[in-house]
Formats: C-alpha cells, structure tokens, sequence
C-alpha cells in the first residue's frame, strides 16, 4: 500500500492522515494490536499511539477492549468499511502509476538523420512489435534541423551522428556509421586497390546538400587531408546520389547504411581509397536533463542495446567490397 504520512484528509471536523487509517485497518482486520505492529513493522505503543491520535481525530471510540479480546466499536465497523475502500483505492493508483512507468501506453516523438532511416523505420518497427499499445511519430530529416530540434527540446530522442558538444546533450553512441564512396561498376577506378586519394582530385563528386552529416563528415576528412574535390553537384537525398553515381554522373560518398540494396543488386561498388571509410558512429540524442517518459527511455535502451540487428551494414566495410565483373 502507498504510504504517505504527510498526506492529510481532511473533512469537517476529523482530521487524520493514510497513517493512521493504515494502521486502524490492520487493527481493526486483525482484531489483535501485536499482529497489527509486526506486520507493520512497528512497535506496539507506536500502534497504540497512531489509534489513539486516531479516534480522537474521529471524535469517537472505534476499539472496546473487553479482557485480552479487542472488538470493533459500531464507529469502528463503519470506519473499517470505508479504510478497506481507501486500502483498495490506494492499491489501484499504485499500480495504475507503476503501468504508466512502464512502456504499455505512451507516444514517442522521435527523430533520425535521413542517413538513419536506414535502419530506423526497422528499429522502430521491432521496437512498437515488442510494445504493441504505444505510438509514435518519426521525422526524417537532416542533420541541420535535427540540432533545431535538439535545441527547441522538440523531441523526445534524436538519432544522428555526433552532435556539436557545444550544445548541453547526452549522446550516448550505439553503431558505427562507416562512409564510403561508390562508382557504378564500369568505372575504371574499380578494378584498383588502395587507391590515394590525391587520384580522386581528377574525379567528380555527387555530395549530400549542406546542412547533412555526411557532407560535414566528408569535407572535414579531406580538408584535413589538404585533398580538394571537385563537388559541383549536390543532391538532398542518399536515394538521390546513388541513382546519380548509377547514371555516371560522378563517384558519390555515402554511408555503407544506405547501400545494402545496391550491394547485393551490384548495381554500384565500393572503391577501394585509402585511409576509407572515414568512420563515423550513430548517437541516441537528447537534452541534458530531459525527464525521458518511460517509453522514450525504453526507446533508448532499445536503440543502445539492439540496433545493431536492424542493419545489414557489415561492421568491417572492406569485406563488403565488390568487385566489377570482368
Ligand atoms: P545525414 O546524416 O547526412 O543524413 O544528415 C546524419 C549524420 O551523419 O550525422
């Protein structure tokens, strides 16, 4: 039973506390003081007490002791009713509180980088199987927009490479998100090992639209690498490049997240460039001191624990290398 000293009921007249009616239900079921302490875990004289303090509050006798035997006053028998109903009443709130800790009910907001959705729609979907009365909403954006809403406290999780740490949040990585970069399979770098990456300057790029990920990932590996690439064509999705660098537009950089249907398609082929895949990890994001509902946290226990499994990306890149026919 909930136990709350300090909660006080009040009605005209009587004052007493869930305390005291506690311990006159106990008495009063047992018929017997000492039975009622022990199972209360208290001492006798503090039963006496509580009963005592109890009565008065009432402003009427609810126990006669006649010899060693304890009975219910009148009082007491109509008392006894209504603190059985309160017993049950507290026991209900209890557990109705317990559910609302768990994960049976609940909407989660969450929100993952375009490149995640990879993987996240599956997460989700594993995760709502597992916990069939929740609902959620997804939103699949860049990162850009993913710190917005970082900022504005807008979503219960985020799920997006590694923020700014500027910005007052807890990431907590869970996956490892390798880039590469891809060619359709006649493109002459293909048949080349351990290609440098100067040999990419004569190259042209397909990139992600500024604001995403993998294009800051990408422009701070070569900036730091003194390599200038020729990106003059831009698209906002990694659907979008692929379908570019499968057309020979230009080689494209994407994550090997986004590229399981075209590895096993052959339709494109990893290259083989030293120094790739520049590594990156996924991060579960949200604000510091964010209270998570019950079924965010589950969310996040999820996603750390269990998201590996939603992904055909194998954890070793170069062994995902294809090489074109002929
Ligand atoms: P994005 O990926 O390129 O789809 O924004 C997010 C990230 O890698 O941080």
């Amino acid at each position: 039973m909930i136990d709350i000293i300090s909660y006080h009921l009040y009605h005209i007249g009587m004052h007493v506390t869930l305390r005291q009616l506690q311990v006159f239900e106990a008495v009063a079921r047992h018929l017997n003081f000492t039975r009622a302490a022990e199972e209360l875990h208290l001492s006798q004289p503090a039963v006496s007490m509580q009963i005592r303090q109890f009565e008065d509050a009432v402003g009427l006798p609810l126990f006669e002791q006649l010899g060693k035997r304890v009975y219910l006053t009148d009082a007491g028998r109509e008392m006894f009713g209504y603190s059985r109903s309160i017993a049950q009443l507290l026991a209900e709130a209890e557990e109705v509180m317990e559910q609302l800790k768990g994960v049976q009910r609940g909407h989660l907001t969450v929100s993952v980088a375009s490149t995640a959705n990879y993987f996240a729609t599956r997460l989700l979907a594993a995760f709502v199987q597992r916990n069939p009365s929740i609902t959620f909403s997804l939103d699949v954006t860049n990162r850009e927009t993913l710190l917005r809403q970082l900022e504005g406290n807008e979503r219960d999780v985020v799920i997006m490479g590694r923020p700014p740490q500027e910005l007052d949040l807890v990431a907590d990585p869970f996956m490892e998100n390798p880039l590469v970069i891809v060619a359709p399979p006649d493109h002459p770098l293909v048949a080349e090992h351990d290609i440098a990456l100067e040999r990419l300057q004569s190259e042209t790029f397909v990139v992600r639209e500024q604001g995403s990920g993998t294009r800051i990932a990408m422009e701070r590996f070569f900036a730091e690498r003194g390599v200038t690439l020729t990106t003059g064509m831009e698209m906002s999705s990694n659907e979008a490049i692929k379908q570019a660098v499968e057309a020979g537009l230009g080689l494209g950089i994407v994550s090997m997240h986004t590229m399981e249907l075209e590895l096993e398609t052959r339709r494109l082929v990893i290259l083989e460039v030293q120094a790739f895949p520049i590594l990156r990890h996924w991060y579960v994001v949200h604000r510091q001191g964010k209270r998570l509902s019950p079924v965010a946290q589950a969310f996040k226990n999820f996603v750390l624990e269990e998201a590996q499994r939603f992904t055909s990306a194998p954890r070793e890149p170069k062994a995902a290398v294809v090489t074109a026919p002929g």
